[in-house]
């Protein structure tokens, strides 16, 4: 047995797709709405439906530390809560800030990699990862659950 993921890199946001490009530039904006008080690592997350509608998540932090959520969960769930029965086809995400000290494209932690593992599985059908960096780099997933091999239960 062998797992293997595959992935596309671009060095910058012009050279992806009018429908990405535009996905990503609202995951940048999303970001500024961050509350990142304490890491100071500002993450936007857009969520694309099949309807075309577009869900805004960021991070929300809180001073009890593990109380605050990432910017993609918090964008999942409010698609979860609000449009249940829309697919999500397209997810983009972006992270600024010094904690990844300029290192490319946020990479989504192993907890929202788990919920956009069910998202997958609860819609039947893979979406779309774009992974975004302060640098203007963007790496783009075709199936999000390539990020989460053997998830938990799913
Ligand atoms: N964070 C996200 O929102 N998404 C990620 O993919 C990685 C990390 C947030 C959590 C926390 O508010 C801050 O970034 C630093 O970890």
């Amino acid at each position: 047995m062998k797992i293997s993921i595959s992935y596309e890199t671009f060095s910058e946001t012009s050279l992806l797709n009018v429908i990405d490009r535009a996905l990503v530039e609202k995951a940048i904006l999303a970001s500024n709405n961050a509350y990142a008080r304490y890491s100071k690592f500002h993450v936007g997350a857009a969520v694309l439906l099949e309807n075309g509608d577009i869900i805004l998540g960021n991070n929300q932090e809180n001073i009890a530390y593990p109380s605050g959520l990432c910017a993609e969960r918090t964008a999942l769930f409010y698609a979860g809560a609000n449009y249940p029965i829309l697919k999500i086809t397209s997810l983009a995400v972006y992270g600024s800030g010094d904690l990844l000290e300029g290192r490319g494209p946020v990479t989504p932690c192993g907890a929202c990699r788990q919920v956009m593992a069910e998202s997958i599985q609860r819609q039947n059908i893979g979406f779309e990862l774009l992974l975004a960096g302060a640098d203007g780099s963007v790496v783009k997933f075709k199936n999000a659950l390539d990020l989460l091999p053997l998830p938990f239960g799913i």
